[in-house]
């Protein structure tokens, strides 16, 4: 294999993983759980997690990928050869299965690109959703064959993101976010100013922006915060190690991390303030609540976003556009950045080119991915995206804190590595929150989340998530989150191609 591969600049990389980072959670995540608990008071618990969890960790991750100079799985093994090794491939194939997922959700926001230039969604927006884009099939389970419409757009993702990664880390990753997110940051600032200055934007804003004190005795609260910042900085599957593998020799880490921390915090609280401005826009033009409105998901992102859109005083097509395009840029960055820990370490595994990575990794990913433009797609991406962020990431993230922590006792080391090239120096601070506050905070929250679904205590008829029925929560929840831990595992069997060590 020839020279690992670099990235041309310091903001070529900091670009890079804040790509990763802002994503269609920060759009369409974080503004409604955000107001779910606490509203303004949210930023409490929402600070401490990002200051005692997710900058950390992403600092030990930064480091874990600078200084082993491989994909997640590579930079296990240099780290503590096989006892450590698997924790990564448990990381890639948690990012193979979002990949697979995430790349359909782009294809929508395509689609309603286009049709924003004539509104073409109608009055009914939920029924144009669901009925002439879905086609949704009657039950969740069932398949029921390609929906043109999506998998046309959807090939489209695919091909993009294989040009993409073709091209390679510098000319293709880099080049891609170096127009991607400064041109991301211009729409949807120009979104964010249309939406505070709509007719009863404030009572939107009041709402969001309204402390619920009484909310920060409630456990849920913290774990909602927790849960949010891993999801949201991209930690703990693989990417950032990924990502940071590129870096140079010599490259300040710490002040990356903050860097790449508070960018996607900024780009958050944006997003809440434009999303809730617009949402108090609708409220007021209805004369209903905002709660009444307020919502996450594909839902607020293609139902209630068209219906706010129509109702727009003016240039509804263009604010269409841009709120559509903002998604497919924040998104197409994400997805990326999640191919690339597969693309890195297949490569390595089986000392192959990048290019061959890229056609088998991505290749599959892809084949796979045309589920989800299936009549039942939806059912089977909400099952799969639900269990693998809660018993996939923050359940790797739990399990990596405690193993470099406490079993490999490697945080010294890291601040060794670290400090002298960054500006920022970590200590006490940084250990404390790796050692003792993340592996408590998260660990109370994987057995709550553990006992909450094998003790069915979702409030639904089944007591399942979503009230889906066991069946269903087995084939398309828990056997996708634990078929990443076993392939991760079967992974770690095979040897190392000897080029790649
Ligand atoms: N960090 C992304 C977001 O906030 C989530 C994500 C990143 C999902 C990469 C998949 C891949 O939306
Ligand atoms: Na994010």
């Amino acid at each position: 294999m020839g020279q690992r591969s670099q990235w041309g600049t310091r903001a070529g990389f900091i670009l890079a993983a804040v790509g990763s980072a802002v994503g269609l959670g920060n759009i369409w995540r974080f503004p409604y759980v955000a107001y779910e608990n606490g509203g303004g008071a949210f930023f409490i618990p929402y600070l401490f997690a990002l200051l005692t969890a997710g900058i950390p960790i992403l600092i030990m991750e930064f480091t874990i990928g600078q200084k082993y100079r491989g994909s997640a799985p590579l930079s296990f093994f240099r780290m503590e050869g096989k006892k450590a090794e698997w924790l990564g491939w448990w990381g890639v194939f948690v990012a193979f299965v979002i990949s697979t997922y995430y790349s359909v959700i782009i294809a929508w926001a395509m689609k309603y690109t286009v049709y924003s230039f004539n509104l073409q969604w109608g009055d009914d927006t939920t029924g144009f959703l669901f009925g002439d884009v879905l086609n949704l099939a009657d039950t969740p389970g069932q398949v029921g064959g390609f929906v043109p419409g999506v998998l046309i757009p959807h090939i489209l993702v695919w091909i993009i993101v294989f040009g993409i990664l073709f091209a390679g880390v510098k000319k293709g990753i880099e080049f891609a976010n170096r127009i991607f997110i400064p041109a991301l940051v211009i729409v949807f600032l120009l979104i964010v100013i249309r939406a505070v200055t709509l007719p009863g934007a404030l009572t939107g804003l009041e709402a969001f922006f309204k402390p619920d004190l009484s909310q920060l005795a409630n456990g849920t609260v913290w774990v909602a915060a927790y849960g949010h910042i891993f999801f949201s900085l991209s930690i703990a599957f693989a990417i950032m190690i990924t990502y940071s593998s590129y870096l140079p020799k010599k490259s300040d880490i710490t002040n990356n991390a903050f860097i790449t921390g508070f960018a996607n915090s900024g780009f958050e609280l944006l997003a809440g303030i434009g999303v809730f401005a617009a949402l108090g826009f609708m409220a007021v033009q209805n004369n209903v609540p905002v709660d009444e409105v307020a919502t996450a998901g594909v839902g607020l992102a293609f139902a209630v976003f068209p219906q706010i859109i129509n109702e727009f005083p003016g240039m509804n097509a263009l604010f269409g556009v841009l709120f559509f395009l903002s998604l497919v840029l924040a998104g197409l960055t994400s997805l990326i950045s999640i191919c690339e820990t597969y693309v890195a370490g297949l490569s390595e595994k089986l000392g192959i080119s990048r290019n061959k990575a890229v056609l088998f990794g991505a290749g599959l990913a892809s084949l796979i991915s045309l589920l989800f433009s299936t009549r039942g797609g939806l059912y089977f991406l909400d099952a799969a995206d639900y269990f693998i962020n809660q018993f996939g990431v923050a359940f790797i993230g739990l399990i990596e804190v405690i193993a470099v922590a406490w079993i490999f006792r490697k945080l010294d080391v890291f601040k060794e590595h670290a400090n002298p090239m960054s500006d920022i120096q970590i200590g006490g601070w940084w250990k404390f929150s790796l050692t003792v506050i993340t592996p408590l905070v998260l660990g109370y929250m994987m057995f709550d989340l553990f006992r909450t679904n094998l003790g069915k205590r979702f409030d639904t008829e089944t007591g399942n998530y979503e009230g889906y029925s066991d069946a269903f929560i087995l084939g398309a929840g828990w056997s996708v989150a634990i078929a990443a831990l076993v392939l991760g595992i079967l992974f770690t069997l095979f040897k190392w191609n000897r080029h790649a060590l």
